[in-house]
This record gives structure tokens, sequence and C-alpha cells, in this order.
């Protein structure tokens, strides 16, 4: 399968990316991944720094940037196994150049998973989430505690919360998805490669429901 992954920041993108990838076999490809990767760089280009702090506060990190940081990977779009976009397209003009990228590697995608969950839901998950510093593994506080509290389970490192889940920068994030990446929606419905799923409940259930409207679809 050739997938995009749609939706709000904090609605279990990521968790679910992982369980897919396992289930599919697909390259997995997350922009906000390789940006965070990047922050651990000892040396950072004006551009680069620049689309750092935009993170932090929340906003987007420039079109321009973005899609170049996809095309030097684009070799993930060629996959055999097929792949999983995880926040990319997040834009008008990073959709534009998704399907030139598809074009040159002669695909097309089979899905844009479009997931939804009210608000106060995502909000909890985005402000429980803790990230594990040194292995980059995801907890919630509630719903996925660790074993011992402030450490995580696979490596011992210390968990941490993620810059941008401080209560402004969710704000902003919010906005900038409402106002950038919700249109997407439409834009890939009219192509009818769009797949609505709800993102309650257990992350096992929410991967259920999204191979079967996956299955729907082949
Ligand atoms: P990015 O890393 O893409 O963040 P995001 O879209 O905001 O998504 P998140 O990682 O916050 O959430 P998620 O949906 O993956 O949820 P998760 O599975 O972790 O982008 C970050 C920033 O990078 C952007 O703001 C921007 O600055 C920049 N950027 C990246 N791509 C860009 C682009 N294309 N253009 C421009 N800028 C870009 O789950 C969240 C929490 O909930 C976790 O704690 C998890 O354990 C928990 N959880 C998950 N599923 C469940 C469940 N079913 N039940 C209970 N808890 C759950
Ligand atoms: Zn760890």
């Amino acid at each position: 399968f050739r997938i995009v992954l749609l939706g709000p920041p904090g609605v279990g993108k990521g968790t679910q990316a992982e369980l897919l990838c396992k289930s599919l076999g697909t390259c997995h490809l997350s922009t906000g991944d390789v940006f965070r990767a990047a922050q651990c760089q000892n040396e950072h280009s004006p551009a680069l720094r620049s689309a750092l702090d935009a993170m932090k506060r929340g906003e987007l990190v420039s079109d321009g940037l973005v899609v170049s940081m996809v095309s030097e990977r684009s070799s993930c779009l060629s996959c055999f196994g097929g792949f999983l976009l995880d926040g990319f397209p997040r834009t008008a003009a990073q959709a534009e150049a998704l399907d030139e990228l598809l074009d040159q590697n002669g695909v097309q995608l089979d899905a844009v998973l479009s997931y939804e969950l009210p608000l106060a839901e995502i909000v909890d998950r985005l402000s429980g989430r803790r990230t594990c510093s040194k292995c980059k593994a995801v907890f919630h506080a509630t719903a996925r505690p660790p074993h011992k509290e402030g450490t995580c389970d696979l490596c011992g490192g210390g968990l941490v919360q993620r810059d941008d889940d401080r209560p402004e920068a969710i704000r902003v994030r919010m906005q900038a998805y409402e106002e950038s990446t919700r249109p997407l929606a439409d834009y890939y419905q009219q192509t009818g490669r769009l797949l609505s799923v709800s993102a309650g409940g257990s992350p096992e259930e929410i991967l259920e429901r999204t191979l079967e409207a996956l299955q729907s679809k082949a």
C-alpha cells in the first residue's frame, strides 16, 4: 500500500504508523521525526535553525525546506513494500509537490487515511505524551504509562515532554492544522482517495478499523 496519514496533531498518527508498518511491511517517513532527529546535530544551517525554532512554537516549517527534505528521501516512494507518509503533505503546495514526486517515481497513492477525534481527547493525548530522550519511544501518562514513572521501558532513558506539547504550542499547531492541512481532505476526497477513520478507542482497535477501511479500498 502507498498511504498518506492525515489528521490533527496528537490524533495518534505516529502510533498507528508504527502498527501499520509492522502489519503491512511498508516504508515509514515522518517529516516531524526527521526534523526532531536534526535537533541533535551539532551544527544547523540558518534555514534549519529557523525551521527548528518554528517547530518549537508549533508553527509549520516552510514548504521549501520540507519538500527538499522529502525529495532527498524520495527513494522511499518507490519502496517495494509501499510507503506510509506521516505528517506530509500538510499544505496545498506540499500536496502538489508530492503529486510531482509520485509522477517522477511512476507510482500512485492508494489511500489517504484521515483520522478524526474530538478536540478534548486530542488535547489529552498531546498533553499526556512523554517521549524517551534516548530511543524516542512514545508513552502516555495515563493511556500508555511506563512501568516506572519517568523512565523508558525499552532502554531506561528519561522521559520528557516535547517542547511543542506545551499548551501555547498546542494552540498554534491546531490553528495551523485547521488553516493549512484540513483543506487537503477535500483535495483527496475529490480524487476518491480519502478514507475517514475514527481515532477513538485503543491503538489496536484503530488499527483494525484502518485495515478494514484499506481492505474495502483494495
Ligand atoms: P509531527 O511530528 O508530524 O507532529 P504532529 O502532526 O503534530 O503529530 P504528533 O506527533 O504530535 O501526533 P501523532 O498524531 O503522531 O500522535 P501520537 O501517535 O504521537 O510534526 C511536528 C512539527 O514538525 C510540526 O508542528 C511542524 O513544525 C513540523 N513539521 C512536520 N512535518 C511538517 C510538514 N510536512 N510541513 C511543515 N511542518 C512540518 O500520539 C499522541 C499521544 O497519544 C502519545 O502519547 C500516544 O501514546 C497517545 N496515543 C496514541 N494513540 C492512542 C490511543 N488510541 N488511545 C490513547 N492514547 C493514544
Ligand atoms: Zn527509550
